[in-house]
Order: structure tokens, then sequence, then C-alpha cells
């Protein structure tokens, strides 16, 4: 599949990362080619770098990994979204996108994308090896958007995680950016660290 990487900091690089191992082909959508966080992504197989708007009109599958204000730039520069897939694995911890709760919000009011949020619940480290005791953590996404879920689930696999629950639709986006807070207060307030990691348990 072709995957646009659009903020190629930390969760973009785990997550193109991820999928160039596994044959997907990464496009790396940056503001300056010469100058940008990732660069040695180039590295990768099936990696290659290209101005924002060239990456989306190359890719099926688009992820936005910016801080979430990034994305009324980022819509301006690529226009049409037609026929792509859209991940939003932003969260508004410091800065809403206003007047939008969240980049899902904006995206699906704005643009015509098939728009879903995930990866967004779970530190980057989390990505880039989502093992533990070699069981696959869990991953969730929301969003209105079936076909955009179903390639993101299997886009979820890909990268190791052990499945990816279906949280809801659009008006479960909010509650997924809030359970993406969970992570953080655990993590980093409570201070038990960034090695943790969430698995839905159930009883048969
Ligand atoms: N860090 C985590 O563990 C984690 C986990 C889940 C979700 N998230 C969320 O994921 C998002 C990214 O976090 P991160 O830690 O990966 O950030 P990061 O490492 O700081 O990377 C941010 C990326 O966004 C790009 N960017 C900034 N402004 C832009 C603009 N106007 N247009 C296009 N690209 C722009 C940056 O490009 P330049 O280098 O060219 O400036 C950089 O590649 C945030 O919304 C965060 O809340 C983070």
């Amino acid at each position: 599949m072709q995957i646009a990487i659009i903020g190629t900091g930390n969760v973009g690089g785990a997550l193109a990362t991820q999928w160039s191992k596994k044959g997907h082909h990464l496009n790396l959508g940056v503001q300056d080619a010469q100058n940008f966080k990732g660069k040695k992504l180039l590295q990768n197989p099936n990696t290659q770098v290209f101005h924002i708007a060239e990456a989306v009109a190359k890719s099926e599958v688009v992820l936005i990994a910016t801080p979430p204000t990034a994305i009324f730039d980022i819509i301006a520069m690529v226009g049409d979204f037609s026929g792509k897939i859209v991940i939003d694995a932003t969260n508004t911890v410091a800065k809403k996108p206003e007047p939008y709760a969240t980049v899902y919000h904006c995206l699906t009011d704005k643009t015509n994308a098939e728009v879903v949020k995930c990866f967004n619940s779970t530190g980057f480290e989390n990505m880039l090896n989502p093992v533990y005791d070699s069981e696959g953590i869990d991953m969730f996404m929301a969003g209105d958007s079936q076909k955009a879920k179903e390639i993101t689930k299997q886009l979820a696999l890909d990268c190791g995680f052990g499945t990816c629950w279906d949280f809801g639709k659009g008006d479960k986006v909010e509650l997924l950016e809030k359970f993406a807070l969970s992570w953080i207060n655990l993590a980093i307030i409570q201070g038990h660290g960034r090695n943790l990691a969430f698995k839905v348990i159930k009883r048969q």
C-alpha cells in the first residue's frame, strides 16, 4: 500500500518504520525535503520523501502525526483529499484546532476523505515495539468510515499490535483522545514510565 506520512517525528517515524518492514511504500510528506525531523527514515526500505501535497497525491492512505493546529496548513497545501483514507494520530493535549474539538472533526468537516482516529492512544515507543511478553498490545480506533477502519485495522496488525478495537463512531473520537490522556496520566504524570500499555481482557 502507498502510505503518506505527514509529520515524520516520533509517531510518524515509528509507524513508517514498522510499515516499511511489512513491504508498504512510504511517502514522507515534509515541508522542507532538505531539512526535516526523521531524515534517517530514508534508510528504511521502500521510503521516499516528497513535499506534502505530492506525498498525499501518490498515496491511498495518509497518516497525520503533527501538532493538531498544523491541520489547517496541511489541508490548504493538499486541497483535494478525494478517495483518500486519512488516519488522525494526533491528540489535542495542549492546543485544539479551534473551532474544532479534534483534527478528526476538522478533517470530516473540511475534506471528503474517509477519516479514522487511530494510533493516538499509546506512546510512540509502543508503536515501534508493540510486543510485551511475546504478545501484541491492543490498539483502538474510532470514526464513521467503515472502509477506513478496515484498512487501519490491518495496518495496526502490520505494526505488530495484537488487535485494533473498534472504539465506536465519530461520537467516540473525543473519548479516544481522553483514553490517550489516561495513558499519559499513568505513564508520565503518575510516573509509571512509557513502557506501559493497554490490553483488553474478556471472559469467555
Ligand atoms: N509522542 C507520542 O508518544 C505520541 C503518541 C500518540 C500520539 N501523539 C500525537 O501525535 C502527534 C505528533 O507527535 P510527535 O511526538 O510525533 O511529534 P514530533 O516528534 O514533534 O513531530 C511532529 C512532526 O510534525 C511536523 N509538523 C509540525 N508542524 C507542521 C506543519 N505546519 N505542517 C506539516 N508538518 C508539520 C514536524 O515537521 P518538522 O520537523 O519539519 O517541523 C514533525 O515531523 C501529536 O499530535 C501528538 O499529540 C504523540
